[in-house]
């Protein structure tokens, strides 16, 4: 029978079992999968344990200390921040198109999380790594079809020959929302527990136009309203996904206080689906939009219009690149 301290205390005694006196690396997103996996993996062995964090600097406000402080306050796992941003901005620097912003972003993620493996590897030899594989991901890249693929979807992976590391997957056999229970069960936060799938490209591919330091402060501010304001409207398990995009090679004429202002468009593109296969807008009330569009351009200099996607995927994708 199903129960999370089932699950839990059996997956402990499997990992522990496969690991015996070895260490282990995890490389942590940010995302629930990669967290409870992590989680699950230091319950069973503690200090064998070494968490990676590459902070590119594509992440939303306040998603990296989620990490940093909360994460490890909970599991006492041992972490290494690689704090990276400048690099992955230079990468970045002139890219408009979508495609090339997910390689270049894929490509400097394997780079990054491969020179500091293979230094973890010189300090203590490690022979796994974790990864928060579900259920429907190992169907998924059974079976695959084309339609998965129509955007490239970089996470881990492509790790070379030299190293190689058993896979250690304690979540291989769960759905997401029994991912969502143990991670619950291991104490970790409900912000982390229920946060919304977050693209592995992160930021980056909602900037439409070239990524640039000031521009992703823009829509990190303009992001962290409508995040709040869903929030403390209790909406926040209601829909799927709320992508905040910022048009940045946009602009339009708007007034403000007693001048012109010549400012760049926030869209808002909320949408409900079961599995981002398909997708619809959300219907969000219009006093919740009203709030967050009001302090958005009250808030955020250079953005004097907000935007409401209504259209449904298919045509449209969830995101904008
Ligand atoms: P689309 O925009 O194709 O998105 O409707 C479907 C789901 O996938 C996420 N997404 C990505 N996730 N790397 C990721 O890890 C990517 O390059 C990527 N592109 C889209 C998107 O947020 C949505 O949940």
């Amino acid at each position: 029978d199903w129960t999370t301290s089932n699950v839990v205390d059996e997956q402990v005694e499997l990992i522990r079992q496969q690991v015996g006196d070895k260490q282990v690396l995890c490389a942590l997103s940010g995302g629930v999968d990669s967290a409870v996996a992590a989680a699950l993996v230091s319950k069973a062995i503690g200090d064998q344990l070494t968490c990676v964090y590459v902070d590119h600097g594509l992440q939303r406000a306040g998603e990296s200390d989620q990490i940093e402080k909360d994460f490890v306050a909970v599991t006492g796992t041992r972490l290494e921040v690689v704090e990276v941003e400048q690099q992955f901005l230079s990468a970045l620097a002139g890219v408009t198109d979508p495609e090339q912003k997910r390689k270049i972003v894929g490509r400097e993620f394997i780079r990054t999380f491969e020179a500091t493996a293979r230094k973890l590897d010189a300090e203590r030899h490690i022979e796994f790594l974790v990864q928060g594989t579900l259920y429907p991901d190992v169907v998924e890249s059974g079976g695959g079809t084309g339609a998965a693929n129509i955007k490239s979807h970089h996470n881990v992976g492509g790790l070379p020959d030299d190293l190689q590391f058993s896979l250690i997957e304690p979540l291989r056999t769960l759905f997401k929302d029994e991912v969502r229970e143990l991670g619950l069960a291991l104490g970790l936060p409900e912000a982390m527990v229920y946060r919304h799938p977050f693209p592995g490209p992160g930021l980056s591919i909602r900037i439409v136009g070239e990524v640039t330091k000031d521009r992703l402060e823009i829509l990190r501010a303009a992001d962290l309203i409508a995040r709040t304001e869903l929030t403390a409207a209790g909406l926040d398990r209601d829909i799927w996904q709320f992508p905040v995009v910022l048009l940045a090679d946009v602009r339009s004429v708007g007034v403000q206080g007693d001048g012109r202002t010549y400012g760049h468009p926030i869209v808002l593109r909320p949408v409900t689906s079961e599995d981002a296969m398909t997708a619809d807008w959300a219907r969000l009330p219009y006093e919740v939009l009203e709030k967050i569009s009001t302090r958005i351009t009250n808030e955020v200099d250079e953005v004097n219009r907000v935007t409401l996607d209504i259209t449904s995927k298919p045509p449209g994708t969830i995101e904008w690149e």
